[in-house]
């Protein structure tokens, strides 16, 4: 892996953007892959593989400009309802991800979460998942968090069934429960909100993305397909973030 030094240039202006404008969390939408196989009249999953190389340009951009936290949706909880043959070649393509690339992250800091459903994966993947985290737990360079099976608004049920648990037994006081506490016991409970929510595809919607987590994080949508996606797109979607007032519903002062 290569993440080269920390300095970004708007690839557009050609003026560099300030290490303090550089967002501490990104979180990306990688959408397109199969739009890109279909224009080169290849099968979807060439779309996948390509796409996978992409998320390692990605990691090595992120680790390069300075972001800390990466979280990326890699497969919905919608995603299940592709066809049989597309959802095998990307669980497929998850495990030969898993078996291949842990090791390199490890070895470059990288620490590595899964957030979603786990446990309608098959179970070596299952236990592939757990090692990763496991092994990586020590690294701090950047946190990447990987979205796998994964639905916000099933989250948030599923955070809203826990603490009515908690307050039925007693655990907990339901006039406790507000803003600052309910994130606890979200799948992201210790992680950053994202500060940039980045699309590819020009696809404009979060599509059940940390819908919670991203209430007020800034959205840049780009035209490019995700396997296409390099170093540059990475770069200008931080320079356009580093343009954005963020005001969080507050009047500017
Ligand atoms: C969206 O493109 C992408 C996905 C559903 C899968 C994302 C997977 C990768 C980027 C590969 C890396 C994967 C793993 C598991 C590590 P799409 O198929 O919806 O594209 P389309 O909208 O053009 O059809």
């Amino acid at each position: 892996m290569r993440a080269s030094s920390r300095s970004i240039v708007d690839p557009r202006s050609e003026t560099r953007v300030a290490d303090a404008m550089v967002p501490t969390h990104v979180a990306i939408i990688m959408d397109g892959n199969g739009r890109w196989a279909a224009s080169r009249h290849l099968p979807r999953v060439a779309g996948h593989r390509e796409g996978a190389r992409a998320l390692r340009r990605t990691i090595e951009a992120a680790i390069g400009c300075g972001v800390s936290w990466l979280t990326i949706y890699a497969f919905s909880s919608e995603n299940w309802r592709r066809p049989a043959g597309e959802v095998l070649d990307l669980t497929g393509l998850l495990r030969h991800y898993l078996r291949t690339e842990v090791a390199e992250l490890n070895a470059n800091g990288v620490r590595l979460r899964f957030i979603g459903d786990r446990s309608r994966f098959d179970e070596d993947i299952q236990r592939d998942l757990q090692t990763a985290e496991h092994d990586t737990a020590g690294n701090a360079r950047l946190n990447l968090t990987v979205a796998l099976s994964y639905g916000a608004r099933a989250e948030i049920a599923a955070a809203a069934r826990a603490i009515a648990e908690a307050a039925q037994e007693g655990r907990l006081v339901a006039s406790k429960i507000d803003e600052a506490s309910f994130p606890a016991f979200l799948s992201t409970a210790g992680i950053p909100d994202p500060d940039l929510v980045i699309r590819t595809s020009g696809e404009q919607r979060l599509s059940n993305f940390l819908l919670w987590q991203a209430a007020y994080a800034e959205l840049v949508f780009l035209d490019v397909l995700w396997p296409d996606f390099c170093r540059d797109d990475f770069e200008a979607a931080l320079a356009d973030f580093a343009r954005r007032e963020r005001r969080f519903g507050a009047r500017p002062g």
